[in-house]
């Protein structure tokens, strides 16, 4: 089959990599005694439709689900214990060192592209296009996670105390970056991590974990630092979360998930990014053409199953009317190609289980005032595989308004001008995302003081922040415990303590 459109991968990804002159010379120096360009290893495969293909049947990640499920009290026990007797001899290690380990898990999640493209696809429903950015960002984590831990090396005056063992619980939705992203820093900060993906997106985590496995071989290094588990049943997802030996918990999820881990351990220090109801406004000032675009990509990309996706889009005064920007955004849906990873059309793909409760409400049902432009339609039997919804006529206060659905649904909103805008943007209780679409300076800095959430974007997607650049928090409740954004600059400080050294006298 054909393969879909490799220069619209290939921007995407350099779009979203960030060249780091360290790192490069890291490699200079480190790696070039073992480069990897043996045509016969997996990574280094071409890939392209033979991604596709096997992404159908792929059974990458089973046998190592299989391997580190624990099924009993003391098998978490024991997990707990390893991880903890292996974290001194990893602290010992300078950053510097810690950091050479971490470029290397870059060259490793490189070679291994192809495999992850391909499990992303087969368990999550990813598209190519979608996990192709995805992996180039757990590239950067690795690097600029790196970058981290030679600084702490720099610190004078005061001591980095990493934690011992700091458990992640990453999401689904970015089965390789997110999970990625909590191990790298956790290991840079020089803790023993143990990592549960998610269920539903197991076996992407455990190819993940394994291409972390190869680089800690090749350094040396027992792989006990990095334990991979899954659970066999909730009471031991309690045990492990509420183990005193836990130092910090890294969790990505839903804002209630934070609350119930912040039950069963009060004192344990969480750092939670939650849920999210993002808004992208768009003024009379705006290039609609581009906002229309941009609204339509940051609700419908992954299926709008991105914490940071656009659920909302609030047309300013004659925006509402505007038959140009109606006219796009409905070109940039309704052209929209729909259906699995594996087929090479594909622009969106499937909903990660069977639409259901919150949902599945959401996709069928309208409130008052509220009728679809798009009405999503189910385009199989599975449950999973629908089509982009539009809905316009919210109104502010209303279910849809507040709700945070995590599927492909849009809503539009009208305002009469900005300042209700932010009100309504302000109204939900999430604060991760939010866009503004203006070509008019004092609309801009208005919007910077008055809207609450933690990442801001101008004229673009509200989607896709790029490690370093763009470090990614939220507020409100899309934020538990966090106090320092991922990939950004804080980040590792936030995963231990800091001990005063004396000055000598
Ligand atoms: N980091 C992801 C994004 O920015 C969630 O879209």
């Amino acid at each position: 089959g054909a393969v879909p459109s490799s220069k619209r991968t290939q921007d995407r990804s350099l779009e979203n990599h960030v060249y780091d002159d360290e790192a490069a010379a890291a490699f200079e120096s480190g790696f070039t005694n073992t480069p990897d360009t043996d045509p016969d290893l997996p990574g280094n495969r071409v890939w392209g439709a033979d991604i596709l293909e096997r992404a159908q049947e792929s059974k990458l990640g089973y046998d190592l689900i299989a391997e580190h499920t624990l099924e009993t009290e003391e098998q978490v026990e024991a997990a707990v214990e390893t991880a903890v007797n292996a974290a001194s001899s990893w602290a010992e290690l300078s950053g510097a060192e810690r950091a050479r380990v971490l470029d290397r898990v870059g060259v490793k999640l490189a070679n291994h592209r192809a495999e992850l493209l391909e499990v992303m696809a087969s368990e999550c429903g990813k598209t190519i296009d979608q996990g192709d950015p995805e992996v180039s960002e757990a590239i950067d984590f690795a690097h600029y996670y790196g970058k981290l831990a030679r600084e702490l090396d720099e610190v004078s005056g005061a001591q980095y105390q990493p934690s011992k063992l700091i458990v992640v619980t990453p999401p689904w939705n970015f089965p390789v970056a997110i999970p990625c992203g909590g191990v790298l820093s956790a290991l840079a900060s020089g803790s023993s991590v143990i990592i549960k993906p998610a269920k539903q997106a197991a076996r992407s985590g455990s190819v993940m974990v394994h291409a972390v496995w190869e680089a800690l071989d090749e350094a040396g290094i027992s792989r006990d630092v990095l334990q991979l588990v899954q659970l066999s049943e909730r009471d031991l997802g309690t045990q492990l979360v509420s183990h005193p030996k836990v130092d910090r918990l890294i969790l990505t999820g839903g804002y209630e998930t934070a609350e119930l881990f912040r039950s069963f351990r009060k004192d344990l220090p969480l750092l939670a990014e939650t849920s999210g109801k993002n808004a992208i406004i768009v003024t009379e000032s705006a290039d609609l053409d581009l906002a229309a675009k941009d609204v339509a990509y940051s609700a419908f990309a992954h299926a709008g199953q991105k914490c940071s996706a656009a659920s909302l889009v609030i047309l300013v005064g004659s925006v509402a009317t505007s038959q140009r920007f109606r006219n796009q955004l409905v070109d940039a849906v309704g052209s929209m190609q729909v259906g699995y990873p594996w087929e090479s059309q594909t622009q969106m793909g499937p909903i990660i289980s069977p639409a259901e409760g919150k949902l599945k409400r959401g996709l069928t049902q309208l409130a008052e005032g509220e009728r679809w432009i798009f009405e999503p339609q189910p385009l199989d039997d599975s449950g999973k595989l629908w089509s982009p919804g539009v809905r316009v006529g919210v109104r502010p206060g209303s279910e849809y308004h507040l709700t945070e659905y995590f599927g492909p649904i849009l809503g539009v909103m009208t305002a009469d001008t900005l300042e209700e805008a932010v009100e309504y943007v302000n109204a939900t209780d999430f604060g991760l995302t939010s866009g503004l679409h203006s070509l008019e300076v004092e609309e801009l800095e208005y919007w910077l003081e008055h809207v609450d959430a933690g990442n801001l974007y101008i004229n673009r997607g509200i989607t896709g922040a790029i490690v370093e650049r763009q470090a990614f928090g939220g507020w409100k409740k899309s934020a538990v415990g966090a106090t320092t954004k991922a990939g950004g600059p804080n980040y590792l400080v936030g995963l231990g303590e800091w001990t005063d050294v004396p000055l000598e006298s």
